[in-house]
């Protein structure tokens, strides 16, 4: 993720120095952007204000992604970059994935960085940065197993849902994911404080919450598992739409799939990752399913949710992959016939078993590439195929933003589909009815069937 995240505006408070201002710029998943929403937590109680632009703030931070090998080469080339925005006592660091997995390697490429600091580390970073104004460089990148930040009041960025993180790390070793080195083990939050934490954000207006972990199907804080949880934060007063990414398909128990069906807030949709269609390439991912035990997965959700939309992330070149091998990821593509999937070419990560697979195995480029375009051809054909055959449907959308044309407004279904509709920007936040009129084949235009206005009010945060 590196489109430009924004605060909401808050009244300045007075005070006689003024606060040292905090640019934090974020890449990746939707964990790293709860991460800085908590790192802006923690800097504002003490002291800093968060601003929306690198230029002149006195501490920049890169949140990080390490996935594959382009993100951290955006970000190498992005501290260059932030180079020109700095005043003589700017302070840069460097946080998240790539800040854990690099280690202080990232102050010998990035000599304007001071800090480097891992996932488990934002606890220290106001004393970090009083260390970095005094000279100082730091790496801190020793993992937490207690670390939840429970104590720390996320800072939210502007939009109309909130990514509430309810697990952290994780225990699979997956042989492509850099994750598990970045993240560390799996641990969940105790189920009473994430009710608390959605209690507050229904407070400050919001009523679509996003639960996070690595595998957050896994959950489980001792007493309470993944069941529990949806039921538990699906009938907190005003919520009214909860999601969650990404589930693992192991994790996905009956008890599980009975509370999606049965608490109404959670939204008719799953972000399933396959990664590949084929068993003996899922054994050497190390997936710990086959393809008949994903399809089960599938079937058992189908069976209890009408109406639920799927969406997936694919790996396409992964160490050995063969013909029969793409061919059985294409159809189990057409078998399930995803609503929609990240495809991702393999990416060889340092450290990770993948890595020591036989060299003989790698993959060439142009291979990659043709299987990947076909991939993506499957893919979007399929969705498209499935979207033209939703036209005249009426559903109900939250309006989220103003779509990129400047005039429509985008707006998201329960089960995840795209909408644009034109109505008033004071209609971002609440929740409209329309009918589907139109589809690009991947995202839709859909009029509005009513008149009635339900407001769900917009943000107010406190410093
Ligand atoms: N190369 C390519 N894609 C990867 N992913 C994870 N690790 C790699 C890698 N080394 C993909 C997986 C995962 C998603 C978040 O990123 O599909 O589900
Ligand atoms: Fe990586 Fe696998 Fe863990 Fe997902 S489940 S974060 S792919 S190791």
């Amino acid at each position: 993720m590196s489109a430009p995240l924004s605060l909401p505006e808050l009244p300045d408070t007075v005070t006689a120095t003024p606060r040292p201002t905090v640019y934090i710029e974020t890449y990746g998943c939707q964990m790293n952007v709860a991460d800085s929403e908590l790192m802006y937590g923690k800097l504002v109680a003490h002291g800093y204000a968060p601003v929306d632009a690198p230029d002149g703030a006195d501490v920049i931070l890169v949140n990080t992604c390490a996935i594959r090998e382009n993100a951290e080469t955006r970000v190498i080339g992005r501290l260059g970059e932030l180079r020109r925005f700095m005043k003589p006592d700017t302070i840069v660091g460097v946080t998240g994935c790539m800040a854990q997995r690099l280690g202080a390697r990232v102050l010998d490429q990035a000599r304007h960085v001071s800090l480097v600091v891992g996932p488990d580390g934002y606890r220290a970073l106001p004393a970090l940065l009083d260390g970095a104004r005094r000279g100082e460089k730091f790496t801190a990148t020793d993992f937490d197993i207690e670390e939840h930040y429970e104590d720390v009041v996320a800072r939210r960025f502007e939009g109309v849902k909130a990514w509430i993180p309810v697990q952290r790390g994780c225990d699979y070793r997956c042989t492509y994911c850099i994750v598990p080195f970045t993240r560390g083990p799996e641990r969940s939050r105790k189920l009473a404080d994430v009710v608390r934490e959605v209690q507050q954000v229904v407070e400050q207006g919001l009523s679509e919450v996003v639960l996070l972990g690595q595998t957050v199907n896994s959950y489980h804080d001792g007493a309470h598992d993944f069941a529990d949880l949806l039921r538990a934060v699906g009938t907190v007063d005003g919520i009214r739409r909860v999601r969650y990414t990404s589930p693992h398909p192991n994790d996905f128990s009956d008890r599980v799939i009975e509370a999606m069906a049965t608490t109404p807030t959670v939204c008719e949709h799953v972000h399933l990752p396959m990664q590949s269609g084929s068993t003996s390439m899922l054994k050497r991912m190390l997936r710990r399913y086959s393809r008949e035990d994903y399809l089960e997965c599938v079937a058992r959700m189908r069976a209890a949710i009408p109406g639920l939309a799927l969406t997936t992330d694919i790996i396409v070149g992964f160490p050995g992959e063969t013909d029969e091998e793409f061919e059985d990821t294409l159809s189990l593509c057409r078998e399930v016939r995803f609503d929609d999937a990240f495809m991702f070419k393999f990416s060889a990560r340092e450290g990770t078993p993948a890595t020591r697979m036989p060299p003989e195995w790698t993959i060439p480029d142009d291979v990659v590439a043709t299987r990947f375009d076909r991939l993506v051809r499957t893919v979007r054909g399929i969705s498209r195929e499935n979207n033209l055959g939703r036209l005249g449907e009426t559903m109900e959308l939250l309006i989220e933003k103003v779509a990129r044309d400047g005039e429509l407004l985008q707006g998201r279904s329960r089960d995840f589909k795209t909408v644009m509709v034109p109505a008033d920007a004071a209609r971002i936040g609440e929740y409209l009815t329309v009918t589907l009129t139109g589809t690009t084949g991947a995202t839709f235009t859909g009029t509005p069937v009513t008149e009635r206005r339900e407001r769900a009010p917009l943000p107010m945060m406190g410093a």
